[in-house]
C-alpha cells in the first residue's frame, strides 16, 4: 500500500511537472536561468554572521563577479536563534546583531540578493530550529525581512517520497503565498528522484546529490567527489530547463581543502587549479546552478578569472536552458555538447584520465557537426574558422570547451 502510495504521489507530480515545462509560469519566471551566487557552507559554516555576508557582498561588486552575473548571497545552516513568543523565528543575536532585515537591505543596497535556509523538520541538519509545522509563518517571516531565496533542506524528516513531496509542497505553497518572489532550492540530496516532483512542489531547483566534497573522485558512495557527482547527472538531463534545475551542488572551486565540511576535517587536501577548471567548465555544460563557497575577499587572480569567464558563463546561462549530454565516449575521452539559443553547440572534449594527451577529432564524422563550422576557443578566446578537426592539448582531469557556429 506504502509503495503504491509513493508511486501514484511521484507520478501525479511527474505528469503536472512535464506539463510546466511547457508552459512558463511567474513562479517560474523567477530562475528563467541556473541561479548564480554564493553560499556560506563548507567555509564559514558555522561561523557565518552579518560581517561575513556583508564582506562576501562588497567583494561581489568589486571583483567583478556582480558584473559577471552571481547575484544570491544565500546564509546556509547555523543562522537560527530560535523562535520567539510569537513563535517567530530570529537569528542567532550574537552572529546577526541588527537582524535579518537590516541584513537583506544592505545586501540590496549592493544590487544584490540574500537568500537564507532551513529544513522540512523540527530541526536543521545542524541541529538548530527548522520550519516544520510553521511553514506559512516561516515564510511570511522571510518575505517581511526581505529574503529572495530559500534552501531548504531534508535532515531529521521522515525518509518516504510521500511525505517528503508534501512537505515540500507546504513550504513551496508557503512561499507563493508570502507575498514576495522567493526561489527556492529543494535540498533532499536525491535518494527520492526529487527530479520527478520537486518542480511540482514549487521547486526552481533540486538538489541531485548528496554534499559535493572538494576531492577529484573519491569512489566512496557516502563521500561523493566531483566526479562521483559528475557521473550521476547524465540521465537527468530532460529533467533541467527554464525555471527548474538540477543542482549538482555547491562549487567546490578554488577551496583547495579549506572548508571543514568539504574536506571532511581535513581528509581531503583539495583538488588542483586544473581540476577546478574542469569542475567549473562541466558545471557551466550541465546549467547547474553556481554556487560558490570559497572566501570571495580572498581569491586568487586565476579562480577569479575563472569563476567570471564571460564565455563559460553565457553557456550556463544560454536562455534555451538545455543540461548537455554525452555525444562521444571513446576510454578516457567524453565529450559533451549543449544546443545555445542562437543556433550554435557548446562542445567541451573531456580528458578523464591523470595522464596529458591530445585529442584530434573530426567535427563531421566523429560529432556530426555540421560544415563549414567557426570553432571558438574558450580557454584561448581563439577562432578557427572553417574547423575541419579540433585538436586539443589535455593535461590529466583537463578539458576544453569550443563554442561551434555555423558559417556562411
Ligand atoms: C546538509 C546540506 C548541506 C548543508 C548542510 C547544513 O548536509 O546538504 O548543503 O546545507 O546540511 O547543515
Amino acid at each position: 500500500m506504502k509503495l503504491l502510495k509513493t508511486a501514484l504521489v511521484a507520478c501525479a507530480a511527474f505528469i503536472s511537472q512535464s506539463a510546466a515545462a511547457q508552459q512558463l509560469t511567474a513562479w517560474d519566471s523567477l530562475a528563467l536561468t541556473p541561479p548564480m551566487g554564493w553560499n556560506s557552507w563548507n567555509f564559514f559554516e558555522g561561523k557565518v554572521s552579518e560581517k561575513v555576508i556583508m564582506d562576501m557582498a562588497d567583494a561581489m561588486v568589486a571583483n567583478g563577479m556582480k558584473a559577471a552575473g552571481y547575484q544570491y548571497l544565500v546564509i546556509d545552516d547555523y543562522w537560527v536563534g530560535g523562535r520567539d513568543r510569537q513563535n517567530k523565528l530570529f537569528p542567532d543575536t550574537e552572529r546577526f546583531p541588527h537582524g535579518m532585515k537590516y541584513l537583506a537591505d544592505y545586501v540590496h543596497s549592493k544590487g544584490l540578493k540574500i537568500g537564507i535556509y532551513s529544513d522540512a523538520a523540527t530541526l536543521t541538519c545542524g541541529g538548530v530550529t527548522g520550519s516544520y509545522g510553521f511553514e506559512e509563518l516561516d515564510a511570511k517571516t522571510f518575505a517581511s525581512w526581505g529574503i529572495d531565496y530559500l534552501k531548504y533542506d531534508y535532515c531529521n524528516a521522515p525518509e518516504d517520497v510521500a511525505t517528503a513531496f508534501s512537505r515540500y509542497h507546504k513550504m513551496g505553497d508557503a512561499l507563493k503565498n508570502s507575498g514576495r518572489p522567493i526561489v527556492y532550492a529543494i535540498c533532499e540530496w536525491g535518494p527520492r528522484k526529487p527530479w520527478l516532483w520537486a518542480k511540482a512542489a514549487g521547486g526552481h531547483l533540486w538538489r541531485t546529490t548528496w554534499d559535493s566534497r572538494d576531492v577529484w573522485e573519491s569512489k566512496n558512495k557516502d563521500l561523493t567527489g566531483i566526479m562521483d557527482i559528475f557521473n550521476q547527472q547524465e540521465s537527468l538531463a530532460n529533467y533541467a530547463g527554464p525555471g527548474g534545475w538540477n543542482d549538482p551542488d555547491l562549487l567546490m572551486v578554488g577551496l583547495y581543502g579549506k572548508g571543514s565540511s568539504s574536506s571532511v576535517n581535513g581528509r581531503f587536501k583539495g583538488c588542483t587549479f586544473t581540476e577546478y577548471r574542469t569542475h567549473f567548465a562541466l558545471w557551466c555544460m550541465l546549467d547547474a546552478p553556481l554556487m560558490l563557497n570559497l572566501d570571495l575577499t580572498k581569491m586568487d587572480a586565476a579562480n577569479l578569472q575563472l569563476l567570471t569567464n564571460k564565455h563559460l558563463i553565457g553557456i550556463n546561462q544560454d536562455e534555451l536552458g538545455k543540461q548537455a549530454t554525452t555525444i562521444l565516449r571513446r576510454g578516457d575521452l567524453q565529450v559533451l555538447s549543449k544546443p545555445l539559443k542562437n543556433g550554435a553547440i557548446a562542445v567541451c572534449v573531456f580528458n578523464r584520465s591523470d595522464k596529458p594527451t591530445t585529442v584530434k577529432l573530426n567535427l563531421k564524422k566523429e560529432l556530426n557537426v555540421w560544415q563549414p563550422v567557426t570553432a571558438f576557443d574558450v580557454w584561448k578566446e581563439k577562432n578557427y574558422p572553417k574547423a575541419a578537426v579540433l585538436e586539443s592539448n589535455l593535461d590529466g582531469h583537463d578539458c576544453a570547451v569550443y563554442i561551434l557556429t555555423k558559417a556562411e
